[in-house]
């Protein structure tokens, strides 16, 4: 009995470190191909520091859409172990329409509610390692002869742990373009954006788990803000709804809303500088956006199970033609000041 207690102990004492570190260093499978059909020589870096020191320095400009296409979503693993929990990784897809030689793909974290996100609250690794905290950052690299290339690039990795409710920026950066694109990617509780998650934690599948889905970002258009979300994976007709707010000094106004039907998975709207918030949520008969107080106090009125993302917009994205009336109403008003200032005097 005693030596069987104590083989179990060997075994988890071998058998665990091993069940962590196959979580936190995940394997790069090279996607790309060359015109022979073989796969294309890539480097693959997955140190932090040697991939940050490599991209380039100087002010980088925003690459124009047609470079690549790039996705974010989860990628979700149920151990079959007691002892590790559910996780989400962010699954990074770039489909390359160019030759692009390097890749650089970096996590910065800005918001985590969740003092276990190490990527936020603790840089002890990375410091202990470098002497520094650097981001998460990953490098794909083609040796390949540029020539002998096959279109697309296809860069798809799934390595950066998720936590619920944060708010994380990804920078991408390619070469030789020369150009970066940035994007702010957020999720839901883990059990509310993964139904198997949920069914995990409690075992009964007729649990409603109040799905949202996972909400990314993408201000690089200079005339329009962008939002993607992730399909429902346990049913591809959901549709999504959509609400934006513009924060003000004085409280908060309601700018674009919308429902996302399946296949689409994204809308976009003019937006100028300043603070927002986002929603994105499924809406059902008995559930609200809103509630006032006293409803909810006395629960008539129940608050949707949502995504929520706080973003800043440092610059107008606004069409040609707003650009204009923006450019003509703040000469107006200075016009103005300057006529009535005159009057006074
Ligand atoms: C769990 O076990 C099943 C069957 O043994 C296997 O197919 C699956 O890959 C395992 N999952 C993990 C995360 O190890
Ligand atoms: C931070 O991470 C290190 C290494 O993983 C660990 O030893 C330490 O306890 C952590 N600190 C906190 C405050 O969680
Ligand atoms: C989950 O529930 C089913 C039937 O209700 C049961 O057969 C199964 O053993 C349960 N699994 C766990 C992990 O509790
Ligand atoms: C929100 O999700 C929870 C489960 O996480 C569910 O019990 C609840 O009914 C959902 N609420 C709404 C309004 O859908
Ligand atoms: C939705 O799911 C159903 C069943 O899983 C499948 O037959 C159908 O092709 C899916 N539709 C889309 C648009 O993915
Ligand atoms: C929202 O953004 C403000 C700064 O604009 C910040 O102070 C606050 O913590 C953010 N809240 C969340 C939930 O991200």
């Amino acid at each position: 009995m005693i030596m069987s207690y104590c083989l179990a102990c060997i075994i988890l004492l071998i058998f665990l470190p091993v069940t962590y570190s196959a979580a936190a260093d995940c394997p790069f499978v090279p996607q790309t191909v060359l015109h022979s059909g073989k796969i294309a020589n890539i480097l693959f870096e997955s140190d932090s520091k040697k991939c940050t020191d490599s991209i380039p320095h100087g002010p980088l400009e925003t690459c124009s859409h047609e470079v690549a296409d790039i996705t974010f979503g989860p990628d979700v693993t149920i151990p079959n172990g007691t002892n590790v929990m559910p996780y989400i990784d962010l699954n990074v897809n770039v489909i390359g329409h160019e030759f692009i030689s390097d890749i650089f793909v970096q996590l910065e974290c800005l918001y985590a509610p969740n003092k276990e996100n190490s990527y936020c609250h603790n840089h002890t690794t990375p410091i202990l390692k470098w002497g520094k905290n650097y981001w998460p950052c990953r490098h794909h690299k083609i040796l390949s002869n540029p020539n002998e290339v096959k279109l697309p690039i296809i860069y798809e990795h799934a390595c950066f742990r998720m936590h619920g409710l944060s708010h994380y920026q990804m920078h991408i950066t390619f070469v030789p373009q020369n150009c970066r694109l940035q994007y702010t990617v957020t999720l839901p509780h883990d059990f509310q954006l993964e139904p198997t998650i949920a069914l995990h934690y409690k075992n009964d599948s007729s649990w409603k788990t109040g799905w949202s889905p996972m909400l990314t970002l993408d201000p690089n258009d200079k005339e329009f803000v962008r939002m993607h979300v992730t399909s429902n994976p346990s049913d591809n007709k959901t549709h999504i709804t959509m609400a934006v707010y513009q924060k003000f000094k004085d409280g908060t106004k309601l700018i674009f809303d919308d429902v996302v039907a399946p296949p689409d998975k994204s809308i976009k709207f003019h937006a100028s500088a300043g603070d927002y918030h986002a929603f994105a949520y499924v809406k059902h008969q008995e559930c609200r956006l809103i509630c006032n107080k006293q409803d909810l106090e006395i629960q008539t009125c129940e608050i949707c199970n949502h995504t929520y993302l706080n973003f800043t917009l440092s610059e107008n994205h606004l069409s040609g033609a707003q650009s204009l009336w923006k450019i003509f109403t703040t000469i107006m008003t200075y016009l103005m000041y300057l006529i009535l200032s005159k009057l006074m005097t």
